[in-house]
């Protein structure tokens, strides 16, 4: 029977507690919440992977809460002297917080939490109850967004109850995660640093103290290259997609939803389609103040809902592509190609 904890410290020693002990605890971060399991016990990481229906060439990103605990994940001899300069620049300026770095790999750090890479994602997380938990339990916690494989990630503890509850031991209720967005993963373990998914830390930040970097292309996804399939983040409805700015009222049908921006972007949607009649169409807004930081906070708990209330069709506008709009469009993107690859696996059912 799966319990939801507090985040007060008696709480936090039983959840710190049942991770030494090999046991799933999910766990708030400021991203998303994540579904934590000791990285060097490999039955909890075929735990994690059960419970989450991922499959095992999806590896896992491993927090800790002490710069020290790089020295139990990463061979620093396999690390460039280019490479190790940034790491350097980028756990300075950058941890704890929304960026996770892809690192060699000591042979200690366990095949399945690394998918049989010789690399390990490693993050430093902000969230305080996050870094009490991972100080508290073993001080290196694998942990992927909390979700069923190719769901939508959770930004509270009731997402994961919902979504994990009858597949975990615990849930500690941090409330809902600050950021919203998953981390911006950099790989430092090719041969040139590059960001393979765009997240919580926006990328003029991190070139701001890193120099340029490259930006995976989206178009390049392939199902071997980890982190990038396109079938994530799924609401069940269809998504449509639109340039910011730009939903086009004579695509709506009856009983799908709408999502814009901001408040803004909506008063000014319904001055165009002004045969419509708003009272008549589920409608939300990322943000009330045209605020990155708002928008990204509610983006999946706002794609929860819509989900839970079934909508034919979501029609959404794009985020302006600046700063955090970058992590908000890769999901947008994400849920549209998520939902077609549902709606097809349905449609062959009823064949
Ligand atoms: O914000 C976050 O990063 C959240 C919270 C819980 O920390 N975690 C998260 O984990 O988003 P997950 O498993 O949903 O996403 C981890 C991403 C995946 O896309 C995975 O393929 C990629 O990181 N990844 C992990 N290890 C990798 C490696 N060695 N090389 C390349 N990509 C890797
Ligand atoms: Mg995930």
């Amino acid at each position: 029977m799966m319990k939801i904890l507090s985040d007060q410290e008696q709480d936090i020693e039983i959840a710190a507690s049942a991770l030494r002990k090999g046991k799933l605890v999910a766990i708030p971060t400021e991203t998303v919440y994540g579904l934590g399991a000791d990285a060097f016990n490999e039955d909890a990481l075929a735990a994690v992977f059960a419970a989450k229906r991922r499959p095992s060439f999806d590896p896992l990103i491993v927090h800790i809460a002490e710069l020290a605990a790089l020295d139990r994940l990463v061979d620093y001899d396999a690390l460039s002297p280019q490479d190790a300069e940034l790491l350097r620049r980028a756990s300075e300026a950058f941890w704890p917080g929304p960026l996770t770095m892809i690192l060699p790999k000591l042979p200690s750090v366990p095949d399945l939490a690394t998918s049989g890479l010789p690399s390990v994602a490693v993050r430093f997380p902000a969230h305080p109850v996050a870094r009490r938990i991972i100080a508290l339990s073993t001080g290196a916690i694998a942990a992927p967004s909390a979700n069923p494989f190719g769901y939508l990630s959770p930004t509270s503890a009731q997402h994961v109850a919902a979504q994990l509850g009858d597949r975990i031991d615990y849930i500690v209720d941090g409330g809902p995660c600050p950021v919203g967005v998953e981390s911006t993963v950099l790989d430092l373990a090719s041969d040139h640093p590059r960001i393979l998914r765009p997240g919580g830390l926006d990328r003029a930040a991190l070139e701001a103290v890193l120099g340029p970097l490259e930006v995976l292309d989206r178009s390049s996804e392939r199902p071997n290259a980890p982190g990038q399939m396109k079938s994530h983040y799924a609401p069940r409805a269809p998504l449509y997609l639109y340039e910011h700015g730009a939903l086009d009222p004579a695509a709506l049908q009856p009983g799908q939803a709408l999502l814009f921006w901001s408040r803004e972007d909506e008063q000014e949607f319904w001055q165009r389609a002004s045969s419509l009649n708003p009272a008549d169409w589920l409608t939300r807004v990322l943000t009330q103040t045209d605020s990155q930081i708002e928008a990204a906070a509610a983006l999946f708990a706002v794609l929860h809902e819509l989900d839970l209330l079934a909508p034919a069709g979501i029609h959404a506008e794009k985020a302006p592509s600046t700063g955090l709009g970058e992590a908000i469009n890769d999901r947008l993107y994400k849920a549209r190609a998520a939902a077609r690859v549902l709606a097809e696996d349905s449609a062959k059912k009823l064949i």
